[in-house]
């Protein structure tokens, strides 16, 4: 494992900008309460919003759940992540191949379906909602935090019933 045994989380999305700095947002959050010393960043596979605040409705739905996240700036993945991170989490099935075809052969960190760590949701995908209304970042805010709820309890060794 890289970082000395320290887990290093990276989520991944498309845009870096609506589904991945919300579970950056609710993760940081989730681990902090915890304890957890852990790094935490998130990126996109597309470099269009490289440089960007996160999209003003993702800043809304978290500021509403007390969480600032204009402090956030769009990224792109990089060769390097895939040896820096010990986990990268993919939103949906696409964005989990995509993140798949670009790794390196040297590549150590696990990828994965973020879903996946919430028990009953296995393969369920967090839908994009670029193209939707508020109400799609409401829903991406909640699969974030059940998300971020059961990594923590996974990384810390805990099993968490949410
Ligand atoms: P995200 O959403 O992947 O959750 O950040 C998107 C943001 C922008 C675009 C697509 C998805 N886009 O095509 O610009």
């Amino acid at each position: 494992m890289s970082n000395n045994g320290r887990p290093a989380v990276l989520f991944v999305c498309l845009g870096n900008i609506c589904r991945s700095p919300l579970a950056e947002a609710a993760f940081r959050r989730e681990a902090r309460k915890a304890g957890l010393d852990i790094e935490i960043d998130s990126a996109g596979t597309g470099d269009w919003h490289v440089g960007s605040l996160p999209d003003e409705r993702s800043q809304a739905v978290a500021m509403e759940a007390g969480v600032d996240i204009s402090d956030q700036r769009a990224r792109q993945l990089t060769q390097d992540d895939y040896r820096r991170f010990t986990h990268i989490f993919a939103m949906d099935a696409q964005n989990l191949a995509d993140i798949k075809d670009r790794a390196p052969a040297d590549a150590t960190a696990s990828i994965a379906l973020l879903m996946d760590v919430v028990p009953g949701r296995e393969g369920a995908s967090i839908a994009d909602p670029y193209h939707g209304g508020e109400e799609n970042f409401a829903d991406t805010w909640e699969d974030a935090t059940a998300a971020a709820k059961a990594l923590v309890g996974k990384l810390s060794g805990r099993t968490v019933s949410e």
